[in-house]
């Protein structure tokens, strides 16, 4: 059974304060109520990784940071390695946000590397893909995503893949409000499964948990989580109120 899972890319908001009261709802929530085996992960901003992973222990939250860095360690100033992320038990880190895909450049070139430094830390990627507006309406989604899937993440050898998890994000629905309908979440994450099952095999397709993001909401995640394919979350603006994300961790 792959694993079901919600999490929360509070990306640049809240001030430390405001990170330590979001983090402290949090793990009184997990750790009153039942949740069953749904992974929970929070993915704060790189400066609040610690305070999270400290109140994360009192819970089964997991944490995620935002971004690694394509190199191992130098001169790069303002920059955060795989390594740095491992010595402090970080879990999980997201790969490839479209946000940084625009906003920095990355291409899928050096997300490959990334993927691979967190791949050696025995960190576990959340790898983004999505296409753009445009891209949806020329009909080239499918090509958009395959080739990010091919050029970022399918080098990988069988057992580290494995550790991967892919968050499908059509950039036409990041903090727009506009949703993907649950049959174009649905379409776009039987195409990424069968990619891997193309790839690797019909077990590992199985086990690969794709998570949906683009304003997914409380009042949404129920219908969008039922979808056979879909298998989880990955939350931005809702997940920085404590209430409505642990709604949308209840919509399974
Ligand atoms: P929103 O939920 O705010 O649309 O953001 C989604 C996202 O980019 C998560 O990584």
């Amino acid at each position: 059974m792959r694993k079901q899972i919600v999490a929360g890319n509070w990306k640049m908001n809240n001030t430390f304060q405001e990170a330590d009261d979001l983090i402290n709802e949090l793990v009184e929530f997990i750790n009153s109520n039942d949740i069953g085996d749904i992974g929970v992960i929070i993915c704060p901003p790189a400066p609040y990784l610690e305070l999270t992973s400290d109140s994360a222990s009192e819970s089964d939250l997991f944490v995620g940071a935002q971004n690694v860095n394509d190199h191992e360690s130098g001169a790069y100033t303002g920059e955060i390695s795989a390594a740095m992320l491992e010595s402090m038990n970080i879990d999980y880190c997201i790969i490839g946000h479209s946000e940084r895909r625009k906003y920095y450049h990355e291409s899928n070139e050096m997300l490959s590397e990334k993927v691979n430094r967190a791949i050696e830390s025995s960190i576990q990627p959340i790898f983004c893909c999505g296409e753009l507006l445009p891209e949806r309406e020329a009909g080239e989604y499918f090509d958009v995503v395959k080739a990010q899937l091919e050029e970022s993440l399918f080098h990988l050898k069988e057992e580290d893949f494995e550790d991967v998890v892919i968050a499908y994000e059509p950039v036409w629905a990041i903090g727009t409000g506009v949703t993907a309908t649950s049959d174009q979440a649905q379409e776009m994450h039987a195409f990424i499964r069968s990619l891997i099952k193309e790839k690797y095999n019909e077990n590992i397709a199985e086990n690969t948990t794709i998570l949906y993001g683009g304003s997914c909401n409380p009042k949404n995640a129920r219908e969008l989580f039922a979808n056979k394919d879909v298998d989880g979350g990955l939350i931005g603006g809702a997940s920085l109120k404590a209430d409505d994300f642990a709604k949308i961790i209840q919509s399974f």
